[in-house]
């Protein structure tokens, strides 16, 4: 048996995390794409560096902060992933680190 969304699923696409391709499903945010692809870490904190990531899922709580196309502080929880975006982990206050 097909699963249920056979024949309507969406097409899919590529964005590039940290310099490595990841699968997106049409319609998906940033934070569920890296979700789905086992990225649990979107940022680090500014003091001590600790990992954060997609905690409310809603827009409310901030942990969810990328660098996306080059802009820091967006949060990945509310963002529309599009083909061809480029999305970086950020470090502190959006600082790239490479
Ligand atoms: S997970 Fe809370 S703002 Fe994105």
């Amino acid at each position: 048996m097909p699963p249920p969304d056979a024949g309507t699923a969406p097409a899919g696409f590529t964005i590039t995390v940290d310099g490595e391709p990841v699968p997106v499903r049409a319609g998906q945010t940033v934070a569920g794409a890296l979700l789905a692809a086992g990225r649990r870490t979107t940022r680090f904190t500014r003091f001590g560096e600790r990992p954060r990531g997609v905690f409310c899922g809603i827009g409310v709580c901030f942990d969810c902060l990328v660098t996306h196309n080059g802009v820091p502080g967006v949060r990945a929880c509310l963002e529309p992933a599009a083909p061809g975006d480029t999305v970086r982990t950020q470090h502190g206050a959006g600082e790239v680190r490479t």
